[in-house]
């Protein structure tokens, strides 16, 4: 189920036409407060009162022309200047490919260059999405050259990939802020554990050694994942060190584990929501039905009146 939601997601027949089914565009609103960016601010002031912070990204990937990058870049500074308005803690996310790394590493540097300048400005922050694994190692490369003059930037690493522990370790001296995440790809056993349980034993193994070597530098871990069970065993491996729940930051996505959102930021954790808008909803959408197959469930039902 997960390997052909996987496929469907990167099919341009069903990219094109699926979107435009009504029942489609129902079941996404789970997962989506809107299409707009005002959308999407709007929805943060539930979180914002509940001491909840949110970052925001437009969902979009693999332009067709670089020169399309410099829209989502000029988009991008508009949320910045909308996040400082609304006076909230919020900070932006984008994936590399949404702004021309299949056609020009050094332009999508130029944008992330730019777009973290004007984060710094406004008191936000920039996150770097990481996608599939032939975008990995220039992803980490322009986030090494980015964070060496831009401390407010950081970057996705996944855990289902075998090279990510070499990865923190080469990113640690830059004292970098990741967020972890398990992956959302499907990537071949040569490069990734297939396997949940593993990825989920690496995942733990990453963020512990994270946080143990970041102690006393300026580094920052988001803890990107659903799995409150495995947060919790984070907070428990790295309490015996003197970390408790402020030593990292509990990252969710919007419409999912809602609850736990809160319940987590009442207990005292550190917890950001991403919200995701726009209408490039499709592959985005169909890796969500892939991570649990009770949202298809769901999608299906949206089929009724
Ligand atoms: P897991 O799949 O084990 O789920 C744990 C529990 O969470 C489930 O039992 C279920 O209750 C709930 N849950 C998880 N997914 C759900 C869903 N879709 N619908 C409903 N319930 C769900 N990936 C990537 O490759 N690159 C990236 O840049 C990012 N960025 C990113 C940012 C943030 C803030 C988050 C939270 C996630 C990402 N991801 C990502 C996605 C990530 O790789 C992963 O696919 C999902 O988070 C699902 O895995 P979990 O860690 O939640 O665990």
């Amino acid at each position: 189920m997960r390997r052909l939601f996987l496929w469907a997601a990167g099919n341009r027949w069903l990219k094109e036409h699926l979107p435009r089914l009504p029942f489609m565009r129902r079941a996404v609103g789970r997962f989506m407060p809107g299409e707009s960016i005002e959308a999407a601010l709007a929805a943060s002031a539930p979180l914002h009162a509940a001491g909840i912070g949110t970052m925001y990204t437009k969902l979009g990937e693999n332009l067709d022309r670089l020169a399309e990058a410099e829209a989502v870049a000029d988009h991008y500074v508009t949320v910045l200047d909308a996040i400082r308005a609304v006076g909230i803690d919020g900070e932006i996310s984008v994936k590399p490919t949404q702004l021309g790394l299949d056609h020009d590493e050094a332009a999508t540097l130029a944008h992330l260059v730019r777009l973290a300048e004007y984060a710094t400005e406004t008191g936000s922050f920039l996150w770097i999405d990481m996608e599939g694994g032939a975008y990995t190692e220039p992803t980490i490369r322009l986030y090494e050259r980015l964070r060496a003059v831009q401390p407010r930037t950081g970057l996705c690493l996944q855990a289902y990939l075998h090279r990510t522990a070499a990865d923190i370790e080469r990113l640690m001296p830059l004292d970098p802020a990741i967020r972890l995440v398990k992956g959302a790809y499907d990537e071949p056993a040569a490069i990734a554990y297939r396997d949940k349980r593993r990825v989920d034993a690496n995942y733990l193994g990453l963020a512990v050694q994270f946080l143990l070597a970041g102690r006393g530098h300026s580094v920052r871990l988001g803890l990107g994942t659903h799995d409150v069970a495995l947060i919790e065993q984070v907070a428990e491996q790295v309490a015996p060190a003197g970390l408790g729940h402020d030593a990292f930051e509990v990252e969710m996505l919007y419409g999912i584990r809602t609850g736990e959102q809160f319940r987590l930021a009442r207990a005292g954790y550190r917890v950001r929501t991403l919200i995701a808008y726009g209408d490039a909803w499709y592959p985005w959408y169909m890796r969500r039905l892939a991570e649990r197959p009770a949202n298809v469930t769901f999608a299906i039902r949206s089929l009724l009146p």
